[in-house]
């Protein structure tokens, strides 16, 4: 019987897996994580907030259902004890979520740019992500299988200028080590897969701003292609969901940008038509 045909796997997608989240803490990280236990996932998160990554295991009843352990992305260490800790408290690593990520500080150009900030983004961004993919295939090469997935954003696939360049290029790296990671761990079964938002009023997208949330959601929806509907942490857990999941068993290499089709846009010369009209 295939998943689609059983009503049990499409209401509990990932029953019996084991998944470690990166950024799990907060915004995207965290959504995914409430996504997973509730598809039966067995989750462990990874984060420097440890107050925030324990109290949203508190909200759970069982430890056996998902747990918390610190891990700076940047420190081999570190990330190499979260993978083995999830061996550990759960037999195995079915699905490694390369999630946490800093935006960086905003800057008004390179000439100005800070040398510490794009070191920064790209040790935490890249390095980080490149950490987590390397431990979890560690342990995912033997067991000829597993799924790993990273957060790229749509500034991989959309140049704009409010994205500090370290924070484009980082991403962009990211891509590109998940589509080559993708070819190199195929032979074992591995899955890679990215996943690319667009706006999403997270702490690190309000970090650089003085809006609240909801005019930040404002502010996106109004810049975005599709309209009358908000993207929101959700959404972006879903198509974590769907990589995850059984339903995208064959789907590997593939950078699914989220973003309602915005960066297929190119409004500027309609702009300048419109102003000549206006
Ligand atoms: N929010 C957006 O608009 C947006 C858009 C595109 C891509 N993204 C990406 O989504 C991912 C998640 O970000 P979010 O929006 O949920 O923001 P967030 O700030 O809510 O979550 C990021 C998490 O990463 C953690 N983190 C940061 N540095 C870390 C480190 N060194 N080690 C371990 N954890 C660390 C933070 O503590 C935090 O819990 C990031 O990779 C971000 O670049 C976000």
């Amino acid at each position: 019987m295939s998943s689609i045909d059983s009503t049990t796997s499409i209401t509990r997608r990932l029953e019996g897996k084991v998944a470690l989240i990166t950024g799990g803490a907060s915004g995207i990280g965290e959504a995914t994580a409430r996504l997973f236990v509730h598809h039966g996932a067995k989750v462990l998160i990874a984060d420097i907030q440890d107050e925030l990554g324990l109290s949203l295991c508190q909200e759970f009843s069982s430890q056996e259902t998902i747990s918390y352990v610190h891990c700076d992305v940047t420190s081999d260490t570190d990330v190499k004890n979260a993978v083995d800790t999830a061996i550990s408290k759960y037999g195995k690593l079915d699905i490694m979520f390369n999630n946490a990520g800093i935006g960086g500080i905003a800057e008004s150009g390179i000439s100005t740019s800070s040398n510490e900030n794009f070191k920064k983004v790209f040790d935490v961004n890249v390095f980080g992500a490149f950490l987590g993919a390397k431990h979890a295939a560690r342990v995912m090469i033997p067991a000829k299988k597993g799924c790993i997935i990273f957060t790229s954003s749509g500034a991989s696939v959309c140049a704009m200028e409010v994205a500090s360049n370290a924070y484009a290029a980082s991403k962009h790296a990211v891509v590109g080590l998940a589509k080559n990671l993708c070819v190199e761990l195929g032979q074992y079964g591995i899955r890679v897969n990215c996943i690319s938002p667009f706006g999403v009023a997270t702490p690190l997208f309000l970090r650089n701003m003085t809006l609240g949330k909801k005019e930040a959601e404002e502010l996106i929806s109004s810049a975005g292609n599709l309209k009358g509907v908000v993207l929101e942490v959700e959404d972006i857990a879903e198509a974590a969901l769907y990589f995850a999941s059984e339903e995208s068993k064959y789907v590997s290499g593939i950078n699914l940008v989220v973003d309602g089709g915005y960066s297929l846009t190119n409004p500027t010369f309609a702009n300048a038509l419109k102003s000549l009209f206006s």
